[in-house]
Parts: C-alpha cells; structure tokens; sequence
C-alpha cells in the first residue's frame, strides 16, 4: 500500500494512477449513490477523502460501517483543484481488514481532554493527540540531530541510583524487599543490607551527576531520557515520570550553558515548523490563536537576562498583587515567573544567580558567597522550562557544601574525585522535554504531553 505521508509530498505524481491504501476510518457519509470516507492511516495528520459509488459490490456495508474500521481501498487518485481537499480517491474496492465495535468512544465531535485523558489506550487516534504525538517525536529527533551534529556524545546514564542529584528527597525507592510484611513503624530501621542491591536505591531525578564523569572524557556531552519524581504538586506543569535532555559541556561557564540553551531551543522550534507544518497549524486553529506568531518571534529574538536578584527588584516594584510574598531569598512561585517572562519581559528569559540556600549543592558558589552560577530559563505559558548551572569544580568548596548540606562524603565519593582529576570547569543543564511540547503545542496541562502520564494518584494504563 501507498503511504498517505507519501501522497501529500508529491500528490502529482499520482494523478490518475491506481494505489492502494489502508488506514482506518475517521467519517463515513453516504447517500444512495455515494458516499465519502476519510481515511487516516496514520503517517500523515492529514485524511485521504475516499469515494465510492455504487457499483461497489459492498456499496451497502461500506456506507454503514462504523468509524474506527480498518479498510483496505484500491483506487484512482484524482486531482481536485476545486474543492478543500487536494485530491481524492476515487474507490474501485474497499474490503474491511477489522471492524471496530459500534460503542467506539470518540465520536466526530470535540471531546474534552479530561474525558479523552481516560482512554489514553485510543486518544492518539484523535486529531489533536497525533498531532502532539508526532511533534513529541520529531522534537525527540530534533533534539539528537542539534546535539550530534555539535559532536556531543549521547550516553545513557542510569535509572536505578543511589544518588539524589538535586537532594530534594523526592525520590522513588526502587527494593525487593518485602514492605508488606514488615511491622508498622519500623521504615527507618530497614536493613537495606537484606536488599538486591544490599544498599537503598531509587529511581534518578536528573542523569547530571552521572553524565558529568562522561564530560571530563568526551568533553561535550548529554543525556536523554526518562526522570522520576515523587512530588506531591498536583500540577499541570509537574508529572512524576518525565523526560529531561541534559547536555554537560567542560572547558565552559555560565555565559557559554546559556549560550547553547538558547541556540537548542530554537533549533528544536525551528526543525518543528519545518517538519511538522500542518500539526502546528492544527494547534495554531485550534488549541493556541498565538501559537505560530510567538513561536515565529522566539526563533528570531534573543532570549532575555536578569539576575535573581534584579528579578526580585522588578517584581517588587511591579505594583502587582501576588499571593505569595516576594522576598529575596525565597524560590520564585509560578506567579512570578508568569509576571517576569510575560509581562516584564514578554519573551523567554534566563534568571542567573539564585541564592544558595534555594538550589542543589553542586553548583557553583559566586564570589559574593551569596548566590550561585545558576540559571533557569522561563517562558511565556509554561513557565521554568530549564534549569542549570555551572558547576562547583573546586573540591574543598563542593566538600563544604556536602557538609552544610547533610550529604556524606562517602555516598559520593566518585563524583568527588572528578574535582581531583583534571576536573576542569563545566556546566549544563536540564530541559524538561514535557514542557518544551507543551511550550511548541500551546498545550496547557502536561498529562496531554505524555503517552501515559503518571501523576499522583494516576498510573492507569
Ligand atoms: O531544574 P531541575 O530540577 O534541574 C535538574 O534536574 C538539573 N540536574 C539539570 C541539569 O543541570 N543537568 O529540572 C530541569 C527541568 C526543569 O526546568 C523542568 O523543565 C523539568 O526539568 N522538570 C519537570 N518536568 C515535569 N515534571 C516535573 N516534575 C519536573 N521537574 C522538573
Ligand atoms: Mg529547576
């Protein structure tokens, strides 16, 4: 069979030829003579608009069938300049490959995300799903050619850990042991000796710690895959199973983690409109009326810069009424973040150099003692979209910190010794995949973003 994708790309040199094709039905109308079927069978957004008369011998059985249907159509293809599709299929035989029941839930209508979240098994067969699905993975491959066209070596860093990279013990324990059966009360005296790996370990949160050793051989690198939090927001930014791209480049500073943040994210925008044009359309119509123009404006502008402690300036002085209190000192809230990148800046936005005592031990300390070399980007609708920053390379200051922060030596001892052996300075950061496609989709909830999305209290399917 013909594929539809192939079709769309050079519709003329298909006209008048027989074809095959094989998809399953998204409408059928009919009359007494006619009828019409859309077909989609998957490797283009788009419908075919199939015709059959009735001098198909199943002219009756293909006008009632139920949408859903897998059918296999032999056909002519027909230019048809007048009329909203491009072409059509002129049908010589249709035949049913799998009926679908008749209590197929997704009728031709709107369904809302919440009902279509509940059959996350059939929603990729909706218009809006395969569109965010198909630009989840031409980003996903956007992503691969930015870096390896850079020279930056992919590696696959674990998913069972030990470690806890952003120690903010949201971790998911990973055990074969047996909870069940042990008396009330008694977690903090498991003896995690009895354990497979005869030590706690959980599922990671960041592949940093890990991708950083790979760092200081290949120079510039990064990680791609799936994270795991145990947070308890409720949120439609946060899921606790997420994918994180994180690049960790030496020889580097803050200024040049910036730097790549940005020429990678509107790489990524870029290679989206080009590839996926009719599904940005589709969201541009349907999901976000802004979508198109701000992702246009993206592309051609330069991100903007503030420091933490600017920020909290421009917030205080906003003569907005926020709910939580602006204070330096304090992380900034979902509301802030909205206030800087779409009222004070209207563009994305790159916050620097947060007080200490609000981020991870690994980053850099500042001269000022105060605040650290780290960077988070915020962007209109979404929000924190990265989070990085360079890294402490000097041992005694990172042994310090380990200490101020109740992290032992001992748990991390290899990531200590990449200070001791040519550990040259370095930064990266992390990019929260999810949001990057909510950010390209105008999707607003992350649980329409994910294949399966697992939050609290949801992990069906
Ligand atoms: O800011 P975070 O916590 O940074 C790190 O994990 C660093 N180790 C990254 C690095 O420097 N290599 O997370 C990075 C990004 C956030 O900006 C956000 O986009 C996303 O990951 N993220 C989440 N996305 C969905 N659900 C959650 N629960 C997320 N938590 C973080
Ligand atoms: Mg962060």
């Amino acid at each position: 069979a013909t594929l539809i994708r192939e079709i769309f790309k050079d519709t003329a040199s298909y006209e008048n030829q027989q074809i095959k094709v094989q998809g399953w039905i998204r409408t059928v109308r009919a009359s007494k003579a006619f009828g019409f079927i859309e077909l989609n069978d998957g490797s283009f957004f788009k419908n075919v608009q199939v015709v059959f008369e009735e001098n198909l011998s199943n002219f009756k059985e293909i006008s009632k069938l139920s949408i859903s249907t897998a059918i296999t159509v032999v056909g002519e293809l027909v230019i048809t300049p007048n009329s909203k599709q491009p072409f059509e299929i002129k049908a010589v035989e249709i035949n049913v490959d799998a009926l679908a029941d008749l209590d197929y839930p997704l009728q031709k209508k709107r369904h809302s995300f919440e009902f279509l979240r509940e059959i996350a098994h059939l929603r990729p067969r909706s218009n809006t799903f395969s569109a965010v699905f198909r630009v989840r993975s031409i980003a996903a491959y956007a992503v691969h050619r930015f870096f390896q066209e850079k020279g930056f070596v992919y590696v696959h860093t674990p998913i069972i850990t030990t470690s806890d990279c952003e120690g903010a013990g949201e971790m998911f324990r990973v055990s074969t042991l047996d909870f069940h059966n042990m008396p009330l009360n008694e977690e903090k005296n498991i003896d995690f000796t009895k354990d497979f790996f005869g030590k706690e370990t959980s599922l990671t949160v960041s592949g940093q710690l890990n991708v950083e050793a790979y760092a200081m051989a290949f120079r510039n690198v990064y990680t791609f895959g799936p994270t795991f939090r145990a947070e308890n927001s409720n949120t439609a930014r946060h899921a606790a199973e997420f994918w994180m791209i994180e690049p960790e480049i030496s020889f580097a500073d803050l200024q040049d983690d910036m730097e790549l943040a940005e020429e990678m994210l509107k790489y990524i925008i870029n290679y989206v409109l080009e590839n996926a044009p009719d599904e940005i359309e589709f969201f541009n119509n349907f999901v976000d009326k802004g979508l198109k123009e701000r992702l246009n404006l993206v592309v051609n502008s330069e991100f903007g810069k503030v420091t933490y402690t600017e920020a909290i300036d421009i917030l205080k002085n906003s003569g907005e009424q926020f709910e939580y209190p602006v204070e330096w000192g304090s992380d900034l809230q979902t509301e802030h973040e909205r206030y800087l990148t779409e009222k004070a800046f209207k563009k994305p936005l790159f916050v620097t150099d947060y007080p200490k005592d609000i981020k991870a031990f690994y980053m850099k300390l500042n001269d000022d003692n105060k605040t650290v070399a780290a960077m988070d980007l915020l962007v209109p609708g979404v929000g924190e979209i990265i989070g990085g920053s360079q890294r402490e390379d000097r041992l005694d200051i990172l042994e310090e910190r380990m200490t101020a922060m109740g992290l032992s030596k001992e748990d991390y001892w290899w990531y200590l010794d990449l200070r001791k052996y040519g550990g040259v300075k370095h930064a990266g950061f992390g990019l929260g995949f999810e949001r990057a496609i909510m950010y390209m989709t105008g999707i607003t909830n992350i649980r329409d973003v994910i294949s399966y999305p697992r939050t609290p209290k949801t992990a069906e399917f």
